[in-house]
């Protein structure tokens, strides 16, 4: 079974592919504007600390578990299982996992879907086509359904061909194209009149609405959303690392790009919400509280690219551009757990089994469509906010409480042959037992 496994081909593919997976609207869309309205820098350092301290050692424990196992979530779990209790509830656990994969897919989609319909509304729009750009920039049902499958689709296509010409070869392409655009945006907007002020509300702490019990919920959850946690992926995507590669380096690896690459963006898109208010767009909803999440997106800044004429419509242009391969390099990433299940646990080839589960999640993506105010934000808060974490800490039970220490060493030497006598063994095993499960399951009992 081995041999016919996908493989990423080298270091950096995976870097690359992991970084892909983690990087995505989480980061760019859904970290700076959850910081924008909680307190700025004092969520970015809560952020950072759920990140490094309980992020990062749960990505650990997929990497690892996967390259042992060299399978899907169901299979791995079972693996590391030492008695009947463990075996019992593996596929049950992992099973979950790849459920809440194709849901958080499911509604990733629509919205990958919006970013692509904006960026072709920005675009029509510096071509003239008034017409058809007031119809791409406007919410309706007709316009979401068709985008989702597009979005679906290409996604669909990607996954089907495979872990190195499909999934590594796209994000080695896409991953630098929207590094590069994410700091040329950056440099650009901070240019702008009004986004020193932008700066000011990201880089100064309001402690007081950082430490609320409500709000560490939902940095956990984004700080896990963002690693792309508890549904596989990285377990998935570790099970295609060669055995050379040493998992501590390449987990720090991905954990830094992804921080790194979700603060940056804070310094787009804060500065640019200034920019839009200076220019007279409204950012503040009645209450005076900043305008909640989507709208941020989808309402001011187009507004703002609007009103800066040309040059607003090619911001505009490569700004959505950059959320849509932001997005897409996240979710093949999602789909490859469920299809990477099916064809493992059935002889169904790789490209049939992709159509197939992509067709039935998209299923599921049009019933959110039509049941938009009863099923997305419910969708989402179960499967990021509560799902995930909950998650994380099985899967850290499985490693820590289950698995054979022995065999965990012996898995982390391979590609770090000196691993025992290193900072990462003393801390991480412990850490990983009592720190993690117990400090998310706090936090999770505290969010009720
Ligand atoms: N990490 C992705 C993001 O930040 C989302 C994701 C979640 C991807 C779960 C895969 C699995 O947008």
């Amino acid at each position: 079974m081995q041999q016919t496994r996908g493989r990423f081909s080298s270091r950096i593919g995976f870097v690359l592919a992991a970084a892909g997976s983690a990087v995505g609207l989480g980061n760019i869309w859904g970290f700076p504007t959850q910081a924008a309205s909680n307190g700025g820098a004092a969520f970015l350092l809560v952020y950072l600390a759920l990140a490094f301290c309980l992020a990062y050692p749960v990505l650990m424990t997929e990497l690892v578990i996967g390259r042992y196992a060299r399978g899907n979530p169901i299979t791995a779990l079972t693996a590391v299982s030492s008695n009947a209790l463990s075996r019992a509830l593996a596929p049950i656990i992992g099973g979950f996992g790849i459920l809440v994969a194709s849901l958080i897919l499911s509604f990733y989609c629509i919205v990958g879907g919006w970013m692509m319909s904006h960026f072709l509304a920005e675009l029509t729009c510096l071509l003239g086509f008034a017409d058809t750009a007031a119809w791409l920039e406007t919410f309706s049902i007709s316009r979401s359904l068709f985008f989702t499958t597009v979005f679906m689709l290409l996604t669909i296509r990607i996954i089907s061909q495979g872990v190195e010409s499909g999934i590594e070869r796209w994000s080695t392409r896409l991953m630098p194209l929207l590094l590069a655009m994410l700091v040329l945006l950056t440099l650009y907007v901070l240019t702008m009149d009004g986004a020193m002020e932008g700066l000011r509300v990201y880089l100064i702490p309001d402690f007081s609405r950082a430490l609320s019990p409500s709000l560490i919920i939902k940095a956990l959850g984004s700080a896990f959303f963002s690693l792309s946690l508890g549904v596989g992926t990285m377990l998935i995507y570790g099970s295609y690392i060669d055995d050379r590669e040493s998992l501590p380096r390449l987990g720090t690896q991905v954990t830094i790009i992804d921080i790194s690459i979700a603060v940056l963006a804070g310094f787009l898109i804060l500065p640019a919400m200034y920019v839009a208010l200076h220019n007279g767009v409204e950012i503040f909803a009645a209450n005076g509280a900043l305008i909640s999440e989507d709208t941020l997106i989808f309402t001011v800044l187009p507004a703002l690219f609007d009103k800066i004429g040309l040059a607003g419509g090619v911001v505009g242009t490569f700004f959505f551009l950059l959320m849509s391969i932001a997005a897409l390099t996240s979710s093949i990433s999602m789909l490859e757990v469920p299809v990477a299940t099916a064809v493992e646990k059935s002889s169904m080839q790789r490209k049939l089994a992709s159509y197939a589960v992509g067709g039935l999640i998209l299923l599921i993506s049009i019933t959110i469509i039509m049941n938009f105010e009863q099923l997305f934000g419910a969708t989402i808060a179960f499967t990021t906010r509560y799902s995930q974490p909950l998650l994380g800490m099985l899967i850290c039970i499985y490693v820590a409480w289950v698995w054979h220490r022995g065999e965990v060493l012996q898995q982390l030497q391979k590609g770090s042959p000196d691993i025992e006598t290193s900072a990462f063994w003393r801390i991480w095993p412990g850490y990983i037992k009592y720190v993690c499960p117990l400090v998310i399951l706090i936090i999770f009992v505290q969010s009720f």
